[in-house]
């Protein structure tokens, strides 16, 4: 969800302003999703390089992540929305994972559309958590090194259970995966578009989705 802040600087706004526009994305690609029958919608919210940004921004972040949980919790549960995170949410601040565990308990009955937030997530920390907790069965006794495979691998990062994405929407221009889902998208489609997150809209997302249905998919085979 990259272009939040080129989006307010184009106007002259702060970068906050920018980051609430692109919240109202959100809701765009979900009604998106819904309409096409998608079933997984993962949301690079906030990343663990994010935390470097300057305080004042960082806390708008997380003001802004506790609104949205806030006022989306009914909707989520009128239209079958399961809500789910990924990454070290310990880090986030006390009632912003107060409410994100709320949010995560009230919708877990929900399976239409599974909308996961990865927050203060990296690619390489989830591969670090997921090799440590492989490393500490190993060393126990309890995994021995040729039960290793790919498998369990996914079955310890913190995506456990959800598909490989299918395809991957990066926005703003920029071709870089930026440290998201590095396991996880060895075969995924790719997908940038110039726009920027505040601007991008459901039907940039069905157009996205029009792009994906006529790629030929071979997964290394011929
Ligand atoms: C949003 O866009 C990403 C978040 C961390 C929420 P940016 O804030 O990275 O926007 P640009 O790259 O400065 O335009
Ligand atoms: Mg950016």
């Amino acid at each position: 969800m990259d272009g939040n802040g080129r989006w307010a600087q184009q106007r002259g706004l702060p970068r906050l302003a920018g980051h609430e526009q692109g919240s109202k994305s959100i809701r765009q690609c979900v009604e998106a999703c819904m309409e096409s029958g998608v079933e997984f919608l993962t949301l690079y919210a906030f990343s663990s390089e994010n935390w470097k940004r300057p305080e004042l921004e960082v806390r708008g972040l997380m003001l802004l992540l506790e609104r949205f949980l806030n006022e989306k919790v009914e909707e989520m549960l009128k239209e079958g929305v399961r809500l789910r995170a990924i990454g070290r949410l310990d880090d986030l601040p006390n009632a912003c994972r107060k409410k994100l565990d709320e949010v995560i308990a009230a919708t877990a009955g929900n399976s239409r559309l599974h909308v996961i937030l990865a927050l203060s997530y990296s690619g390489r920390g989830e591969i670090e958590d997921a090799v440590r907790s492989i490393a500490r069965d190993a060393a126990s006794g309890s995994l021995a090194p040729a039960d290793i495979t790919p498998d369990l691998i996914s079955s310890r990062l913190y995506t456990a259970g959800i598909p490989d994405p299918d395809l991957l929407i990066r926005t703003s221009g920029e071709m870089r995966i930026s440290n998201f889902l590095l396991w996880q998208l060895s075969y995924t489609e790719i997908h940038v578009t110039k726009k920027l997150w505040p601007d991008f809209t459901k039907s940039d997302f069905a157009d996205a989705l029009a792009e994906f249905a006529v790629r030929h998919r071979r997964f290394g085979g011929v």
